[in-house]
């Protein structure tokens, strides 16, 4: 058992690429220990309910939605829920008591019905044969392969088929020696309304799609053969204002335990005295008896430090006395006690600093024998918020450059991926980016771990409504009875994780304009965080529309403003606009709440289409995008002069004009990082979009430049922009544009100086917009302190000749999850990108391996992300393969279109 359970470890460290791991109980007694088995291969999965089933398992009834409107301003006001009653029975009662260990108060905990809804339903047989549904491995989303719904209101959500009834089937297999264990079913994320059966009984069930949570399987197994699972999701339409993806679409996971074991997301650590040569360790173990007798245990935990890989290292830094306590049956108790590291090595964010981690092993102990054993990663770091400056991690002000993003990982849809997640990390602190809100709502846990691992700060945010709607099915539905369980989810899952330094607890909420009521609601929420959180980080909720001397803002610790802070719809370009007009906010807040801490939690809101150049180019540094300015009406691309925003935005430029003006703001979060499904303002046809600094191929756009010029000042860089590649233009002005963290430049055309320039106060760009196009070679030779910077180069392309690839990784994991993401390139003879090529370009493998998607960044392509055959966009594709599970030999990819040489990728499996 020993060795199986050692086995399992090394078959889950295989799966990751990071410390993601729980290792399975190692001192633990082998058959009294903690199991946590990924369940995630190997599932049956259908859409649609049967015609036994239809109507019959309705969560709740949910109001009409068919005045939706797909392209809805983000910032329109949110709307008071309309009431529906229900006329039939609904299955909300019976899961509602899944919630109840996050209820605080007793008297609001739920009491299950009697009775087993569904179990009728064929589905729900154990005997129903299931061999005709589709098989699928998760992380699933259902929807991502399409097909594209490329008529119709449908944009806001990615014209992607997420929404409908998805049911999933597994049979389980339980030793009958598990017999006396609980059972125990975390999924770390199901979109949405899941409802579980185990051998045709209701076991419970969690609606929002972003919680992780869990059911107790116990009750309902069958110990000693097969046991079958079922899972029902109905993802509501209309329910969403960007893609929410479908289905199973994170981890899931069996534990196993003894029936005296560690509670769910049972620990809490904090650091709350931290210096250079001492750290006190606070830990609090919660511990659940689900046995049928008191049990007295004894709780022990040592702390490890680990390494940048996630393994442990050395002998135990430090070790907590034994801690006691006595369980009643079917009760829990908590205890708690404090250790001391010296000289600890502190968890911060990079550059500056190095994010190191360590691991509280705890073993809980019965009558002196180990029951089970869990770790806890934390990080020892102090946290202050400073209301003239911001965030101070370990006593430096670190100034928050930080990215939004949304849950989907494109071409991949919502299905979560370690890999796609770490990629899109790696490309945005490439940029410079040091934080990210988890924009709107809770993330994989996997992402938490890896924003742990490569020390990004993080906001973590619940929800993107409360009680009052945005759309006419989303999370207000819900609010009502989920609110306080989802918040109390959230936190507990998340407490430990060092890179989380704020709990967002809403974004745009409609509640900011129902003055008491509505901060009443905030204040409600923010108490449940602090209940929650022993490390007594700040809340705060994002403000679109509220003001200083509005009721809102009071409900939580730190401003959060988006768009606010810049002004919204004031500047010239914007006041022909409808819609909030809002001035400059920064210098308000700061005086009304002189002792909050003040942070641009979203701004920008530009938006371009990669490598697209429209003229005439804006001669100001912000304008709204419309069909006449910016907006490219026919092919409905935005040009990448990266000046264009939605109405209520502000350019990069403006943004860090408005930022560096105000000093005592501790620095923002554009919308977004990357482009996200759905979303695409200004064009609702399209499918993704057109926000992110890195379309959603994850290519930069030029916009990643200047975000890189100003976020990595010592980081030498110069890049020039439009391309030079213009046949029809000849003789025409061609404005350029050129972002560098130098502070001057000059720009030769052809070898002849078109000027030197020097960056003024508040600029954050050189432009040349007097440019009269002719082919060759446009070069800029960038200066800093007077000293020669760095160089940037673009020169006029002929025609396509020949493609290029690079991987990524070349050395990949054989796991069947790990993932190289090819870029190619279409060139012409001499090298140089041909930048609006859109040649259609196949991938081939040959090996032991797959294709698994393919993208080119165009918020307008309806080809669907699995084929292996994709046109490129303005010069560039994407590729994403991955080795098959078990693969010794290599995989060879090749790329080839129509008249152009090919070219070919090796991609290795990994020793590991
Ligand atoms: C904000 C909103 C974001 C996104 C953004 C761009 O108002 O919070 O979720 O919609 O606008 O449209």
């Amino acid at each position: 058992m020993r060795q199986s359970l050692l086995l399992l470890a090394t078959v889950l460290a295989a799966c990751s690429s990071g410390p993601s791991v729980q290792a399975p109980a190692a001192t633990a007694s082998p058959s009294a220990g903690r199991e946590r088995v990924s369940i995630n291969d190997g599932w049956r999965f259908t859409m649609g309910d049967p015609v036994d089933a239809e109507g019959r398992l309705l969560y709740d009834v949910r109001p009409d939605d068919s005045e939706a409107q797909d392209d809805r301003p983000a910032d329109a006001e949110p709307e008071a829920a309309v009431d529906v009653e229900a006329q039939q029975r609904v299955l909300k009662p019976w899961v509602l008591p899944t919630a109840n260990d996050f209820l605080d108060d007793p008297a609001e905990r739920h009491e299950r019905p009697p009775g087993h809804p569904g179990a009728d339903v064929s589905y729900v047989q154990r005997a129903f044969d299931d061999s005709g549904w589709e098989r699928v491995d998760l992380p699933h989303d259902w929807a991502i392969e399409g097909p594209w719904l490329e008529e119709g209101p449908y944009g806001g959500m990615g014209r992607l088929p997420s929404w409908g009834v998805g049911w999933y089937r597994k049979a389980i297999d339980l030793a009958a020696e598990d017999a006396g264990r609980q059972i125990f079913l975390d999924v770390d994320g199901a979109m949405s309304y899941a409802t579980v059966w185990l051998n045709e009984q209701l076991v419970g069930g969690w609606p929002f799609g972003y919680a992780s949570w869990r059911v107790d399987l116990t009750p309902y197994v069958a110990f000693g053969g097969e046991n079958q699972l079922v899972i029902r999701l109905d993802n509501p339409p209309n329910s969403s204002r960007w893609y929410p993806g479908g289905g199973l679409y994170r981890n899931v996971w069996l534990v196993k335990t003894n029936p005296v074991h560690v509670a769910q997301w049972g620990t809490a650590v904090a650091t709350p005295d931290v210096s250079e040569d001492a750290a006190t360790v606070e830990l609090a173990v919660t511990v659940d008896n689900d046995g049928d007798a008191d049990a007295s245990v004894e709780v022990v935990t040592e702390v490890v430090r680990l390494d940048a890989q996630g393994d442990r290292v050395g002998p135990a830094v430090a070790r907590f006395d034994p801690l006691t306590a006595t369980v009643e049956a079917g009760g829990s108790a908590t205890v708690e006690g404090a250790a001391v590291v010296e000289s600890p090595r502190l968890w911060g964010p990079p550059p500056t600093q190095t994010p190191t981690l360590y691991v509280a092993v705890t073993t809980v102990s019965r009558d002196g024998v180990p029951v089970d054993e869990v770790e806890t990663t934390f990080g020892i770091r102090s946290l202050e918020f400073d209301p003239d400056r911001g965030v101070v991690v370990n006593g430096e002000h670190v100034y928050l450059r930080g990215a939004n993003q949304h849950h989907d990982l494109g071409a991949l849809g919502a299905a979560f991926n370690v890999r796609a997640a770490e990629r899109q990390l790696e490309i945005l602190r490439e940029m410079g980016t040091n934080a990210i809100r988890m924009a709107h709502n809770p993330p994989a846990p996997e992402l938490l771990e890896l924003t742990d691992r490569m020390g990004f700060l993080v906001v973590d945010e619940t929800f993107d409504v409360w009680e009052r709607r945005k759309t006419p099915l989303d999370f207000h539905l819900i609010f009502p009875d989920w609110g306080e369980p989802d918040t109390r989810a959230l936190v507990r899952r998340d407490r430990n994780h060092p890179s989380v330094i704020l709990w967002s607890i809403g974004n745009e909420v409609g509640e900011q304009y129902t003055e008491e009521a509505g901060a009443d609601v905030g204040r409600r929420l923010s108490a449940i965080v602090h209940e929650e959180d022993p490390q007594g980080r700040p809340t705060t909720a994002s403000m679109n529309f509220a003001k200083p001397d509005m009721a809102f803002p009071t409900a939580t610790d730190l401003i959060n403003l988006n768009y606010q802070g810049e002004g919204i719809r004031d500047a010239p370009a914007y006041s022909h606009l409808q819609g909030i007009t809002t001035s400059p906010l920064y210098p308000a807040f700061h005086a009304a709440y002189p002792d909050k801490v003040i942070v641009s939690s979203e701004n920008a809101a530009a938006v371009s289409s990669r490598g697209t150049y429209v003229f005439p180019v804006a001669p100001g540094i912000s304008a709204p995008v419309s069909d006449s300015t910016g907006g490219d009406p026919v092919r409905h691309y935005v040009s990448a002069y990266e000046l264009y925003t939605a109405p209520f935005g502000s350019s990069a430029d403006k943004v860090f004009r408005s930022l560096d003006q105000h000093p005592y703001v501790g620095g923002g979060f554009v919308w977004s990082g990357f482009d996200y499904l759905g979303e695409p303002t200004p064009y609702y046809d399209a499918r993704s979009s057109y926000f992110g600094v890195i379309d959603l191929a994850g290519f930069p756009k030029d916009r990643f430049y200047l975000y890189q010029s100003e976020w990595r000042p010592d980081h030498p860089m110069a890049h020039i922009l439009p391309h030079w590649t213009w046949p029809g233009r000849v003789g025409e002005v061609t404005p350029v544009h050129v972002f560098t963290s130098g502070d001057e430049a000059e720009l030769f055309l052809n070898g002849a100086s078109l000027g030197r320039k020097r960056k003024g106060e508040y600029e954050y760009r050189l432009r040349w917009d007097d440019v009269v196009y002719e082919p060759g070679t446009l070069e800029v030779v960038a200066y800093k302190g007077g000293h020669v910077w760095a160089r940037d180069r673009v020169e006029t392309a002929g025609a396509p000749a020949r493609l290029d690839a690079e991987a990524d990784r070349a050395v990949i994991a054989a796991d069947g999850r790990d993932l190289s993401f090819l870029t190619v390139r279409v060139l012409d003879a001499e090298g140089r990108v041909v930048p609006e090529a859109s040649n259609r370009v196949r991938f081939e493998v040959d090996g032991p391996g797959e294709v698994v998607a393919t993208d080119n960044g165009d918020p307008t392509s309806f080809e669907p992300f699995q084929s292996a055959s994709r046109q490129a966009f303005n010069g560039l594709a994407l590729g994403i393969v991955r080795l098959a599970p078990g693969a010794t030999a290599p995989l060879t990819v090749t790329i080839s279109s129509d008249g152009l040489a090919p070219a070919t990728v090796e991609i290795h499996p990994s020793d590991r």
